[in-house]
């Protein structure tokens, strides 16, 4: 469990498992790995994607925390803090460090990391399917206060198929929410 309350540690992390998965790529290097499980579960969804149609590609995978303090800071650059902290983790504090989760795409268009990809193709089937390979939509609409983060239609995080089902099933939205942990809207 990773979110603003609870970072990696140490904050240097790197998984000892990471792999290239074998799906469409939009990225190359480091942001088209995985960790061993979750590139599994990605080959079995984007495949079962393409077959009713939808084209999902892999936008950013695994982020060293080298690569976040560049990511972070560069959001701070543009936005400033407060704004570039609804967006985008601190270095040690994101998901993409720990491989367990990743941004798609559809390949193409101008939505890609943006609030329209919510109604692409890629990301409705995402939501609606994602469970069945062990994905949830980790940052979802209007839980800013809950998980930190506004809305990313496109970030998915791997917690297994049965808990991603029974997630599903009992209409909880938050992995804070699933697991009765507190709201991490900010930093400690
Ligand atoms: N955009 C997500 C929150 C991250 O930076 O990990
Ligand atoms: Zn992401």
């Amino acid at each position: 469990m990773v979110n603003k309350h609870r970072p990696l540690s140490p904050a240097d992390y790197v998984p000892a498992d990471l792999v290239q998965p074998s799906v469409a790529l939009a990225v190359s290097g480091e942001a088209a790995q995985l960790n061993s499980t979750t590139a599994a579960a990605a080959e079995q969804m984007f495949a079962a994607a393409a077959q009713d149609g939808v084209t999902m590609t892999l936008a950013s995978g695994y982020r060293s925390y080298g690569t976040q303090v560049a990511t972070y800071n560069g959001y701070v650059a543009a936005r400033g803090q407060a704004e570039a902290d609804t967006a985008s983790a601190r270095p040690g504090f994101s998901e993409h460090q720990t491989g367990w989760a990743f941004d798609i795409g559809d390949g193409g268009g101008a939505c890609g990391f943006q609030p329209c990809f919510a109604e692409q193709p890629a990301a409705v089937w995402a939501k609606a399917n994602g469970h069945r390979f062990g994905f949830v939509v980790r940052y979802p609409w209007m839980l800013h206060e809950i998980t930190g983060y506004y809305y990313e239609s496109w970030h998915l995080r791997f917690i297994g198929v049965e808990a991603a089902t029974d997630m599903s099933a009992k209409g909880i939205a938050t992995l804070e929410e699933y697991f009765g942990l507190e709201a991490a809207p900010g930093y400690l």
